[in-house]
């Protein structure tokens, strides 16, 4: 999104190599589930303890695909599923680094602390899937992933698994992502 500076085009960040690409913030266009996957690994390059990373969109946008990427990119324990009873499941790194914390509360349908799930934010990196809103004002500092799906979400005819493009708008919120940190 031109216009838009909250933490864009910061070459000075970070410097690790994985990172060959801009930070993928704006609007990227996905065309299938293997893009999704792939943004989630680009996205994971940009991610270091503490960050919070809160995914919205409707049923089957693509939430946990991506959250599947970012597990990739960040070599944290597989499979990365959407659990049926468990809220939040911590998944460990593999190489030494911080745990991938996903926490499934998109079928909540109510707001809730984030507080009430014990989780060790700062030692972590963690990845909400939520109803759109619902965590407004919990962090300080957050990134928003939106992912819109065109038709499917109307339901109409297209099934729900069939490969659609989506577009996924990342914003981050907060001193951490904005320009100069
Ligand atoms: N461009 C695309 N990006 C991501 N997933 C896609 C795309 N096209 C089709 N799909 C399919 O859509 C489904 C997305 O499911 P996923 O579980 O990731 O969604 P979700 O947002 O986590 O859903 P839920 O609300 O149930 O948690 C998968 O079956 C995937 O194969
Ligand atoms: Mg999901």
């Amino acid at each position: 999104m031109s216009g838009h500076d909250e933490g864009a085009h910061d070459e000075r960040m970070r410097d690790e190599g994985a990172r060959d690409e801009r930070m993928p913030q704006g609007a990227n266009t996905v065309a299938t589930p293997e893009q999704m996957e792939q943004l989630g690994r680009r996205l994971a390059a940009w991610l270091e303890p503490g960050d919070l990373v809160v995914l919205t969109g409707p049923l089957g946008a693509g939430k946990t695909t991506l959250t599947r990427g970012l597990g990739e990119g960040l070599n944290v324990r597989t499979p990365i599923t959407s659990p049926t009873f468990v809220l939040a499941r911590t998944h460990p790194s593999l190489v030494g680094g911080a745990p991938l914390v996903h926490v499934d509360a998109y079928r909540l349908g109510s707001a809730m602390e984030l507080d009430d799930l014990d989780i060790d934010f700062a030692r972590s990196i963690t990845v909400v899937e939520w109803g759109d809103g619902l965590l407004d004002g919990v962090a300080e500092s957050w990134l928003d992933v939106a992912i819109a799906r065109p038709t499917g979400a109307t339901g109409a005819d297209v099934a729900l698994d069939a490969p659609e493009p989506r577009t996924v708008t990342i914003t981050g919120h907060g001193p951490r992502w904005r320009s100069g940190n």
